[in-house]
């Protein structure tokens, strides 16, 4: 899996194999200048939806609900249905036994549902930072009664964030449902996600540690805007 905001990536990324595009709210920070995604509207997400579904991919939309657009599960159900109507085949949300009510109530509208648990940047202001999950046995515990509550509730698969890496290897072999990473070791989950501008090398002004960037799109942009400015000004 991995993060798509526009049609023409939409369209690359599903011409080189991809599963699943994910309309993530990461958006904010990696296109819109956000300094994390508590400032991702509905509106937002609706129009990069839009965008990617024009590029009527193979691969699987999955849109992010962002933050307080699921406090309550008719809300929930509301928001859901207008990401599916841009074009989404499936949203997804962060939490786990708090959101079990919500996933519950959006699935049987037959809409699916993907988990995200361990780290979760929509909190990012309430614990103050971000934390890597499963360190303690407790808070492993909490991950596996968090991820069971999501499974009973109906989602298709969910996202584990910032998980040590022995701690989701223990949980995905103990779930029912498949586990996609990121920043929780190689192997340890059943699939991947990465921000595309994370493997592109595009946004060098933040790169997670554990981002594998596979090209310096950030560099390329440069020389090819320097080389521009150059040219036409040489010549004007
Ligand atoms: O918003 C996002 O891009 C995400 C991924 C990091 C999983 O939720």
């Amino acid at each position: 899996m991995l993060t798509a905001y526009d049609f023409p990536n939409a369209k690359l990324l599903d011409e080189a194999g991809v599963d699943i595009l994910l309309v993530g709210d990461s958006l904010g920070m990696v296109v819109l200048g956000f300094p994390d995604t508590t400032g991702v509207t509905m509106a937002h997400m609706l129009h990069h939806v839009a965008a990617v579904a024009r590029a009527k991919p193979q691969a699987l939309i999955v849109a992010d609900l962002p933050i307080h657009s699921y406090d309550t599960p008719d809300q929930a159900l509301a928001n859901a249905r207008q990401l599916v109507a841009a074009g989404a085949d499936a949203v997804k949300l962060e939490g786990g036994i708090r959101q079990a009510e919500k996933v519950r109530t959006i699935t049987r509208d037959g809409i699916p549902v993907m988990g995200h648990l361990g780290m979760l940047p929509q909190r990012v202001i309430e614990e103050g930072g971000y934390r890597r999950k499963g360190k303690t046995p407790e808070q492993i515990l909490a991950l596996q009664d968090g991820a069971q509550a999501l499974v009973d509730a109906g989602v298709f698969a969910m996202v584990f964030e910032s998980i040590v890496e022995s701690a989701a290897r223990q949980l995905t072999a103990n779930i029912a449902v498949p586990t996609i990473g990121i920043g929780s070791g190689d192997g340890s989950c059943d699939g991947e996600v990465a921000v595309i501008h994370d493997l592109l090398g595009a946004y060098p002004w933040f790169v997670p540690p554990f981002a594998r960037p596979q090209a310096d799109v950030a560099a390329a942009t440069r020389h090819a805007v320097a080389a521009y400015v150059a040219r036409v000004r040489k010549t004007s």
